[in-house]
């Protein structure tokens, strides 16, 4: 689920061009170092290094970096998102790899559980979550009655680091965090039948397909990945 607001059909290359309209002449193609800094006051981490197999439990292990992996054994944070944040975001939403797949702007909503997040103190994506019953209001997840059930949307922000695993280790600490609410028996992803890469990248981080549904937003895929154990 994204948002009920018509996707912008009009997007701006950014990276290796200049930058788009309303930023401040000058400003290089790079995330701003303070929205890095911001960063670093980090409410919850998650250490990336897989465990030994003797201990994976309910995660199995699926979807962490490979050891030699650019980003094996680094620190994913997540912290959250606030208004200070929001130039930073549109900056990344007006890439031309996240606009195909992402609709509207982002802002500040009451309903939504909304991240930045950072591997070692650098500011790498966005992601958000939401629990389906509360979004029956607006004709989301109406077949959905379990309280417990929450879905995910996520980002990177580099189209240069699409593809190598960080997108994965990105959802699944994120999951690891909403899974640490006990309340939380599933997590739902919705990814467009299209987006080939998403779809595979939520199979690495332990989601299984499970049909493909129409939304208020359109097709989507929907997929699921329930909790195991207590
Ligand atoms: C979706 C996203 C977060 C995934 O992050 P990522 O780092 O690219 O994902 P990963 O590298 O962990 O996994 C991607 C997998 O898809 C594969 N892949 C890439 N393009 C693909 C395609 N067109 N079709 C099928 N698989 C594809 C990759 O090879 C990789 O699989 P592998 O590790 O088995 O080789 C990131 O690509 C992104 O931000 N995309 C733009 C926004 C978006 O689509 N958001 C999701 C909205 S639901």
């Amino acid at each position: 689920m994204k948002f009920a607001w018509p996707k912008p059909r009009s997007v701006t290359a950014y990276v290796g061009e200049p930058p788009p309209a309303g930023l401040p002449p000058g400003r290089p193609p790079v995330d701003p170092p303070q929205a890095t800094k911001a960063v670093n006051r980090a409410v919850s981490s998650f250490r990336m290094t897989p465990p030994p197999p003797a201990k994976l439990g309910m995660d199995g292990g699926r979807g962490f970096p490979r050891r030699g992996s650019a980003t094996y054994g680094l620190r994913m944070e997540f912290r959250p998102l606030t208004t200070a944040d929001l130039p930073l975001t549109r900056t990344w939403l007006a890439r031309p790899h996240v606009a195909e797949w992402w609709d509207g702007p982002i802002a500040l909503e009451p309903g939504l559980r909304q991240v930045l997040a950072a591997l070692e103190g650098e500011a790498i994506g966005y992601a958000q979550s939401y629990q389906a019953v509360a979004c029956h209001g607006d004709g989301w997840w109406l077949d959905v009655d379990d309280p417990g059930v929450h879905g995910i949307d996520q980002f990177l922000a580099d189209p240069a680091k699409l593809g190598q695993g960080l997108g994965a280790q990105m959802v699944r600490a994120f999951v690891a965090e909403l899974f640490a609410d006990p309340r939380v028996t599933r997590v739902q992803a919705d990814p467009s039948p299209a987006n080939g890469r998403a779809i595979r990248c939520y199979e690495k981080a332990g989601f299984r397909r499970v049909r493909e549904v129409v939304t208020p937003d359109g097709p989507a895929l929907l997929m699921h990945r329930d909790r195991v154990g207590p």
